[in-house]
């Protein structure tokens, strides 16, 4: 039976495909999202705020963002005891002079025309009476008479502390705004706090929100798994800045500011106002994590501090000292499924969600090794098994993708009991294309695999090209065809602004506007979208498809769903494959049908998509057609395909 494509004269390559049974169930959470706040991922990009250092608490600067002008003061016995700081504007001292402040936002303020932005702050009138406010959207490098591109006044009545908010409307779209704040009318003294502006167009319309495009580029992945909040992040470079969740749940006025390692970790790529202020916190997790459908898996801090920043035993926290870190974990389950009346299901229950979040994971520290980790990971073990046995427990395999700690670290996670291990594989073109067999001879017994951050990458290529993509699209036909001991995997990082990153490459990057979604993203869409029940044996003269030398630069698995059959096909080598797949295990007068393609184009191998040109690299169909027991295909030279049939 022949099909569309290039006529060649090549022997095509044989692949068996058996349909008598069907394999391993394709795990729900076998793709997934990789959060953490780096890139300016959550403060500066999906998180909405669009004011940097709104609670004036950045730690080397209160003013850390913001421009002052006439007669400021920065207090510290504010409304909210975790964020202490505030701002006093009083009298100039001049009818011709001004007192206000303007903030810079994230790299600038993007604006649209025509949308709501809801301007808010807490704020009173310290001696009582009245003062007026003037607020602005401006955009401080026009040449116009007038900066403003929207504006507007506020009326603040009284001594008490109380939340003000106000809709502005730019009349244009600009990516590099200023908020502008004047003390008008009387200039009476008045106090600032929590200054915030978020459109009001946000991802569900949620209030304290996540910018609609980078949300809707999570929910298009139809990611099965959630890890949050990293990454490194996790740890601290002390054991007090690690991500501890506790604050970043409740009144988002009141979650305290931390550092974030990202600001100083590259010296090479310092950001000195980069913070995390947990306005995207625990809640705003387990919410979107709902909202698309993923399984939640939050990482809890172990005790151990940042291992690659820290030596010796003494950044961490003694093994006999654990008790309130094992308690932390025990009170985030608590979050996410305990009943409203426990303590931590009535914060959950008073922040709008009374239903559990169904939780089913935790993962215990990052990317943490030795026996400096083992023996605080048993503890947690322990007490989580003990008080929630359903819940499966991540542990990790430290930060290499084999070698000494790997090795160590594999039999300890058997032993200690955990349910899947955490592998990270930061690695190039060689590693990706030598490693289609990884899993194939994996322990079926022990624990199960979570592929939990990888990313192909070159030396000096460290950007979200196409060639990277197509290695990892050939690397995941072995996760595929091995479903039944990877459970679980996701790339990363996530995120990553274009004028604030640290690390590529990255998922999806964006601006203060616009976002794009990189060849890696439709790389995962595609096995998201394709990603079947069941796997089914595919293998050529015997053999699984690895790219192993003498298959080609071939790398292929295949899994049905129903009556549809799947097969994804990565030719990694610049030469046009002809294929032949053959299907046995059918009845005898059972046929199979070609129903669709879908293609990724690699073969500009250092293409990319970008913000002018997004979809440059992204999936194509291709026609697909004939029936019978076997069925040929054309596989251009470097390209992903699947292949849709059924039966
Ligand atoms: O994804 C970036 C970093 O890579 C993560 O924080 C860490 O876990 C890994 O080293």
């Amino acid at each position: 039976m022949s099909l569309a494509g290039t006529v060649s004269l090549a022997q095509p390559y044989q692949m068996d495909i058996d349909l008598s049974q069907k394999g391993a169930p394709i795990q729900s959470t076998q793709y997934g999202i990789f959060f953490e706040d780096i890139n300016f991922a959550a403060d500066g990009g999906l998180y909405a705020e669009l004011v940097k250092n709104r609670s004036f608490e950045f730690p080397s600067n209160p003013f850390q963002g913001w421009k002052v002008f006439g007669n400021v003061a920065v207090l510290d016995d504010g409304p909210f005891d975790r964020n202490p700081h505030y701002v006093r504007l009083s009298d100039p001292g001049h009818p011709h002079r001004w007192t206000g402040l303007e903030n810079e936002g994230f790299f600038g303020i993007g604006v649209k025309a025509g949308e709501e932005y809801r301007f808010s702050v807490w704020s009173r009138v310290p001696e009582g009476g009245f003062s007026k406010l003037h607020v602005e959207i401006v955009n401080p490098a026009s040449m116009e008479e007038d900066h403003a591109l929207c504006e507007g006044d506020l009326v603040v009545n009284g001594s008490e502390w109380k939340l003000y908010e106000l809709i502005l409307k730019p009349k244009v779209t600009l990516d590099k705004s200023a908020l502008r704040v004047f003390l008008d009318g009387k200039r009476v003294a008045t106090d600032l706090e929590h200054v915030s502006l978020f459109p009001v167009d946000t991802w569900k319309g949620h209030r304290n929100g996540l910018r609609k495009d980078l949300a809707q580029a999570l929910a298009d992945l139809h990611p099965g798994i959630f890890r949050f909040p990293g990454g490194c992040i996790v740890e601290g470079t002390e054991v007090s800045s690690r991500y501890d969740w506790k604050n970043s749940v409740g009144p988002v006025e009141n979650r305290p500011l931390n550092s974030n390692r990202w600001q100083y970790c590259f010296p090479y790529r310092l950001y000195p106002d980069y913070c995390q202020s947990y306005g995207l916190g625990f809640f705003e997790f387990f919410q979107l994590s709902e909202e698309i459908g993923s399984e939640p898996l939050p990482i809890v801090s172990c005790g151990l501090a940042c291992q690659f920043q820290n030596d010796g035993e003494s950044a961490h926290v003694p093994v006999d000292d654990l008790g309130p870190y094992i308690q932390d974990a025990l009170d985030l389950i608590e979050f996410a499924n305990g009943p409203v009346t426990s303590e931590w299901g009535k914060v959950r229950a008073d922040m709008g969600h009374p239903e559990p979040f169904n939780l089913k994971y935790i993962g215990v520290g990052n990317e943490q090794w030795g026996t400096l980790y083992t023996e605080r990971l048993e503890p947690f073990v322990k007490a989580i098994r003990k008080a929630y046995p359903d819940i499966k427990i991540v542990g990790s395999s430290g930060p290499g993708s084999e070698g000494e700690q790997f090795d160590f670290l594999w039999p300890e996670m058997r032993r200690i009991g955990v349910d899947l291990v955490d592998e990270h594989f930061y690695r190039p073109y060689e590693w990706f294309l030598s490693q289609g067999a990884r899993y194939d001879n994996y322990d079926r017994k022990g624990p199960k695999v979570f592929a939990g951050e990888y990313a192909c990458h070159a030396r000096g290529m460290k950007w979200n090209h196409a060639y990277a993509a197509l290695l990892e699209a050939a690397f995941m036909t072995g996760i595929e065809r091995n479903a039944d001991v990877v459970h679980m995997a996701t790339y990363a990082p996530l995120f990553a602004h274009v004028e604030g990153w640290q690390w590529r490459p990255d998922l999806i990057w964006f601006d203060n506007l616009r976002s794009f979604r990189t060849a890696s993203w439709q790389v995962q869409s595609l096995y998201g979208r394709f990603r079947g029940a069941n796997t089914l044996t595919l293998k050529m003269s015997g053999a699984n498809v690895t790219g192993a030398e003498g298959q080609g630069g071939l790398f292929a698995s295949a899994v049905s769903d129903g009556s549809k059959i799947y097969v994804k096909v990565a030719n990694t080598s610049p030469e046009v494959r002809e294929l032949t797949f053959n299907f046995t295990g059918l009845k005898k007068k059972d046929v199979i049908r070609a129903v669709e393609g879908v293609r990724l184009d690699c073969s500009e191998r250092l293409a990319e998509n970008s913000l002018d040109d997004p979809q440059r690299i992204s999936p194509v169909p291709f026609t697909f057609s004939g029936e019978g027991k076997s069925l040929s295909a054309t596989i251009p030279a470097l390209s992903f395909s699947v292949f849709v049939l059924e039966h």
